[in-house]
């Protein structure tokens, strides 16, 4: 087990995960009000627009937070690059692409370099290329996944064995149990996009966390295998509307243009649910409250830590 928190300079083990072209000073200033790495999410926005929410969230917060940056989709990779460099932020996430001629621009500054895989192979090269933290993220999670479609329990052992650098889960974790879960298997910590929706300080829309609270095992579904382009959203009016387009024969640039980010928008923060999309993760069916980020956080330590505790016992 390696130690993250000291690494990044936070009190407990919890990561935000990037929100692309959703993500707001409030939560990710929260996050890390919180004790948790606040993450920002470069999404497809210009330059201009997340140098505003970067200013804004160190307004509200002198704790470290970090950018998302999804390398192969921003459209603005120099940019997003030299925002964290003039903005001397504490760490860099970096997904969706080849992190490796990325990784060695941060280090020389002192920057921590997370990078986000969903295979061994990714992390194995991330981790030759100079990664400080592995992130992997299981099919569970809300967004764009991997087409492997690996679950988390089963990711997490595979990536622990393939790299030494400190492992975060990613991917249906929302309480203490998975919290403490995932450090049974060894990850040095969690990242969580869903639950961090499900909070009094998000800013999203309400029709956005009531699809979260009312949500069972049925709530999500998986777009775009059809295109090869995966992606878990809750199953909503426009959800049904994508897998009726795409049992249709739609072509991979017509999904493309109907899951753009204008989409995402309109759902999350607009709560227009049957014009576009929310994504959310597995572990949503385990959403019942809307609590403060640190209501959640104190939470999810005291329940893994008694889970742990339990566990031990079970064995001795
Ligand atoms: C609204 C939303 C937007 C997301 N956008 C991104 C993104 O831009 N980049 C990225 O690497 N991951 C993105 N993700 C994935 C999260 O960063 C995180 O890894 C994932 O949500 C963890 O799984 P969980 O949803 O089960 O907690 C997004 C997730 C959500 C909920």
């Amino acid at each position: 087990m390696k130690n993250i928190t000291g690494i990044l300079g936070i009190q407990y083990p919890i990561l935000q995960g990037g929100m692309g072209n959703i993500s707001n000073a409030q939560l990710t200033s929260a996050v890390s009000e919180a004790g948790g790495l606040g993450t920002i999410g470069a999404g497809t926005m210009t330059a201009e627009e997340v140098e505003d929410i970067i200013l804004e969230t160190k307004n509200l917060t002198e704790k470290p937070i970090a950018l998302n940056i999804p390398i192969s989709v921003t459209g603005h990779l120099k940019e997003m690059v030299e925002l964290v460099l003039k903005h001397d932020l504490a760490a860099v996430s970096l997904s969706a692409g080849n992190p490796a001629p990325l990784i060695p621009v941060f280090k020389e500054k002192g920057i921590k370099v997370i990078c986000v895989v969903a295979s061994a192979k990714q992390a194995l090269k991330a981790e030759k290329a100079g990664a400080d933290i592995i992130a992997a993220e299981g099919y569970e999670a809300a967004g764009i996944n991997s087409s492997l479609e690996t679950t988390t329990l089963t990711l997490i052992p595979q990536i622990l064995d393939a790299v030494n650098v400190p492992v975060v889960a990613a991917g249906g974790i929302g309480d203490g149990r998975g919290l403490a879960a995932m450090l049974a298997l060894g990850a040095a910590g969690v990242q969580m996009g869903t639950r961090l929706i499900a909070t009094k300080e998000a800013p999203f829309h309400a029709n956005y966390k009531n699809t979260l609270l009312e949500a069972d095992d049925k709530g999500t579904v998986i777009v775009g295998r059809s295109v090869g382009r995966v992606r878990r959203i809750m199953k909503t009016p426009y959800a049904e509307t994508l897998l009726m387009h795409e049992r249709e024969g739609m072509k991979p640039e017509d999904f493309a243009r109907i899951t753009s980010e204008d989409f995402h928008r309109k759902g999350a923060l607009e709560g227009r649910l049957d014009e576009g999309f929310i994504n959310g993760g597995q572990v949503s069916s385990l959403v019942a409250d809307i609590p403060t980020v640190k209501e959640l956080f104190e939470r999810m330590i005291a329940e893994a830590k008694e889970c742990l505790a339990s566990g031990a016992e079970i064995l001795s």
